[in-house]
C-alpha cells in the first residue's frame, strides 16, 4: 500500500496539531477534522466540520476515501471539555455537549471508518481519553464520565473489531503546547520527569507507535512521564 491515510478528530487543537504533525512525518496523508481549522498543522487536508453533525461526518469521510484512496488510521481526539463545574451543579446539557462531542462523536467516527479499513485489510483506531476519568477530578465530572465512555468503547470496539486486524486503543495524555501556561506548570511541578509532555515528540510519537501494526488492542495507554496514579 503506497499512501497511508490518516483522520484526526480534533486534529487542530493542542495536542491534534502536533499528532498531525508526527503522523505526516511518518508518511501518512493526514486529514484535520475540526470546527476550528484556523491553526492546521501537517495535513493533507484540514476539513471544518462538528464531528456532532452525522450528516457533515459521513460526507467527509466519504470525500476522504474518494480523494485519498481508503483510511487507515483515525483518532478521535475532538472533545468540549467543561471544567470547574461541581458535580451537584452539573445540568443535562453539561452532559449532552460532553457525550455528544466525545464518546458519541468517537463512536460514530469508527462506525464510518470501520468498512474502509476492513478494505485495507486492517487498521488503527486511537481514542484519547484522560486522567481526568481514570482518577476523577473535582469540578470535571461531565469531562470525566465522557471520557470513561470513550475508554469503554474502546474496550468493546478492541473485542469486535480485533477479528478485521482493527486495533482499538486509548491514549490518555498530558502535554502542553504553551509549556508555560498555569496548567503546565502545575503539571511540571507533580511530574516524576521533571518535564512537560510535548504534543508532536510525546503524544504524536504514542500515536504513530499505536498507528502501526503492533500487537496491543483495546489498551489504556497514559502518556504522562509517570504524572498519573494508573497503573
Ligand atoms: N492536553 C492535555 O494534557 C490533555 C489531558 C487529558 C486529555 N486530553 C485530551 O486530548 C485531546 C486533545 O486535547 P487538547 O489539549 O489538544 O485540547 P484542545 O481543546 O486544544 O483540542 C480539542 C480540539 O477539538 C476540537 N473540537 C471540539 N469540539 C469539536 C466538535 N464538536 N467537532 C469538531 N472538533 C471539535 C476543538 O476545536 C479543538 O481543536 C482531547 O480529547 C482532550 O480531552 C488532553
Amino acid at each position: 500500500m503506497d499512501q497511508r491515510v490518516a483522520i484526526v478528530t480534533g486534529g487542530c487543537g493542542n495536542l491534534g496539531r502536533g499528532v498531525c504533525r508526527a503522523l505526516s512525518k511518518d508518511g501518512y496523508t493526514v486529514v484535520a477534522f475540526d470546527v476550528d481549522t484556523s491553526r492546521a498543522e501537517g495535513v493533507a487536508r484540514a476539513v471544518t466540520l462538528d464531528v456532532t453533525d452525522a450528516a457533515a461526518c459521513t460526507a467527509a469521510v466519504d470525500a476522504v476515501v474518494r480523494d485519498f484512496g481508503g483510511i487507515d488510521v483515525l483518532v478521535n481526539m475532538a472533545q468540549r471539555i467543561i471544567i470547574q463545574t461541581p458535580l451537584l451543579e452539573l445540568t443535562a446539557e453539561h452532559m449532552r455537549v460532553s457525550f455528544e462531542s466525545g464518546p458519541m462523536a468517537a463512536l460514530r467516527m469508527i462506525q464510518l471508518c470501520h468498512p474502509h479499513m476492513q478494505a485495507r485489510g486492517g487498521g488503527a483506531i486511537i481514542n484519547f481519553a484522560s486522567d481526568a476519568g481514570t482518577r476523577g477530578i473535582p469540578g470535571m465530572g461531565a469531562y470525566s464520565a465522557a471520557k470513561e465512555a470513550i475508554r469503554g468503547i474502546t474496550k468493546v470496539a478492541s473485542l469486535e473489531l480485533g477479528r478485521d486486524n482493527i486495533r482499538t486503543n486509548t491514549l490518555c495524555p498530558v502535554a502542553f503546547s504553551d509549556p508555560t501556561s498555569s496548567w503546565a506548570q502545575r503539571s511540571l511541578a507533580e511530574n516524576p520527569m521533571g518535564r512537560v509532555g510535548d504534543p508532536e515528540q510525546d503524544i504524536g510519537g504514542a500515536v504513530v507507535f499505536l498507528a502501526g501494526p503492533v500487537f496491543v488492542n483495546g489498551r489504556t495507554i497514559h502518556v504522562d512521564g509517570g504524572t498519573g496514579v494508573f497503573r
